[in-house]
């Protein structure tokens, strides 16, 4: 007998109607030892087996408790009950692996509301909750629609080094690797850690961006992307910010800032119509939790729109464009600024925090907005200067409970220009001397983008800490499983 899976039989349950069968799973409840919920993953929903407890003997029977992986054999008929339109009529059981119904109690699997403080403390068990399934389902979804979208655009996928020696944002934020020994490093004449003794000859960092060499691949191929993952040990501590996140960043040769904007937005309503269309389950489920916890908000802190509500709002609406310098107006002639309620300053030349982002997007304008043209200053060295001298072709994508979404620009391609911002902005040119030779030979216009996958994962989901989108968490003092 084979074993089909829960998804399937849920979907196509007419056709295996009479069927003999066999059901893998976890197992979910087990009521009035008659009735056994069974969940194998492969969709939110379970399926109930019905069990004749005359037939069994007690012990047996006792083993089918919450958490305990089981198998069931027998007949797909239609559900007597409401709640299903199949259930399996349980002829025999084996349980594949015991789960003490005593130690169940003290974790997660126990069926109640927990706390997702308690859920992350106990990663290694959320992927059991109808809320975890839910969020790693669409986290899967997301990113198979991202891989569609630019395989059928024709971009390549480059996979880049996650062993770097450069600092491509130069934000410093970088975790070094190295193989000295920590309590007698080599030292050199001045004392310092001599790195030219250490495993590459030089020092090594976990990359904080595939950009610079995605740039050097779309100097070539054309249009590409990266996906893969990154790491900056930014000390902010917030419900958006991971030390260890993925990222997604495409890079075309002969784009410029205002085909970098329409290939973002392209994209990010193409994923949104994508998870619409292909995870209608687990999407109404995260909207009703949503809803849920929305109420649980003071009334002014509340989103206006339900989950799938501000998911289909993205695909239906263009997104607000403005420049920095726009938006810095904006905010200076709001209610907010006025009233003080800003905690950071607003003026032209600092860098926008996200209390100024949010308002443009949940208070202002409604919608995705796309602000561009930032001073150079707070930007990073490879952006292409405007013409004005003072702000770069930069772009970022705000999106509603998430902030920035997105963050890229048309690059410096111009060699002089490139070499001055290396010295402003304290870069040897030792260091990426590849990345500025790509500027001799045959240089051309090109901009792209990165967008963090985990935010992406967090307005898809409605989540709002960033830890519970994915499986394992890496943050300042955390990096337990
Ligand atoms: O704006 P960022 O720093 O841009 C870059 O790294 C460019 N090299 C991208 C490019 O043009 N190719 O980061 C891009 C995005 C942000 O908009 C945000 O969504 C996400 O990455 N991000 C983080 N996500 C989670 N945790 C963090 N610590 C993040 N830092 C950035
Ligand atoms: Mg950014």
């Amino acid at each position: 007998m084979a074993r089909i899976k829960i998804s399937e039989l849920l979907k196509n349950g007419a056709n295996f109607l009479g069927e003999k069968l066999e059901v893998k799973g976890w197992v979910r409840a087990f009521r009035s030892k008659r009735f056994v919920q069974i969940n194998d993953g492969s969709c939110m929903a379970n399926i109930q087996g019905v069990i004749d407890f005359d037939r069994f003997d007690e012990k047996a029977l006792r083993a089918i408790s919450t958490g305990a992986a089981v198998s069931l054999f027998g007949t797909l008929v239609e559900s007597q009950g409401s709640g299903q339109s199949v259930e399996l009529q349980v002829e025999t059981f084996e349980i594949i692996g015991i789960a003490d119904p005593e130690a169940v109690q003290k974790t997660i699997l126990q069926p109640k509301k927990h706390s997702l403080d308690l859920l992350r403390e106990q990663a290694h068990l959320r992927f059991r909750t109808n809320t975890f399934g839910a969020v790693f389902r669409i986290r899967h979804a997301a990113s198979f629609a991202i891989h569609k979208f630019f395989n059928d655009k024709g971009f390549n996928y480059i996979h880049t080094p996650i062993l770097t020696g450069s600092d491509a944002e130069g934000a410093g934020e970088m975790f070094r690797v190295s193989t000295l020994d920590p309590k007698n490093p080599p030292l050199d004449d001045q004392g310092n850690i001599d790195y030219t003794k250490d495993f590459f000859g030089k020092q090594v960092n976990l990359t904080v961006s595939g950009q610079l060499e995605a740039e050097l691949a779309a100097l070539g191929l054309g249009q590409v992307y990266t996906f893969g993952p990154t790491f900056r040990a930014e000390n902010s501590n917030t419900s958006r910010h991971l030390a260890e996140f993925w990222m997604i960043e495409p890079e075309v040769a002969f784009n410029d800032l205002f085909d970098n904007m329409d290939l973002t937005e392209d994209f990010l309503k193409y994923i949104c119509n994508y998870i619409l269309e292909n995870c209608a389950e687990d999407l109404n489920f995260l909207d009703q939790r949503f809803t849920q916890e929305q109420n649980q908000k003071p009334q002014n802190e509340r989103s206006h729109l339900g989950l799938k509500e501000s998911i289909e709002f993205v695909t239906n609406n263009p997104f607000k464009r403005l420049t920095y310098t726009e938006a810095i107006d904006v905010l200076l002639n709001s209610k907010a600024y006025k009233k003080k309620r800003f905690e950071f300053p607003v003026e032209w030349g600092v860098d926008l925090q996200s209390e100024h982002e949010r308002y443009l997007v949940e208070k202002e304008f409604k919608c995705p907005v796309i602000l561009r043209d930032y001073p150079g200053d707070i930007k990073a060295f490879y952006m292409r200067q405007n013409d004005d001298g003072k702000t770069v072709a930069a772009m970022d994508v705000l999106f509603p409970g998430v902030g920035e979404i997105v963050g890229g620009s048309q690059r410096e391609e111009r060699l002089d220009i490139l070499q001055a911002k290396c010295k402003e902005f304290d870069i040897a040119e030792e260091e990426i001397w590849w990345y500025i030779e790509t500027r001799k030979f045959g240089t051309v216009p090109h901009a792209g983008f990165g967008m963090g996958f985990e935010r992406l994962v967090m307005f898809l989901t409605g989540m709002s800490n960033i830890r519970d989108v994915i499986p394992f968490p890496r943050a300042r003092d955390n990096a337990e499983f």
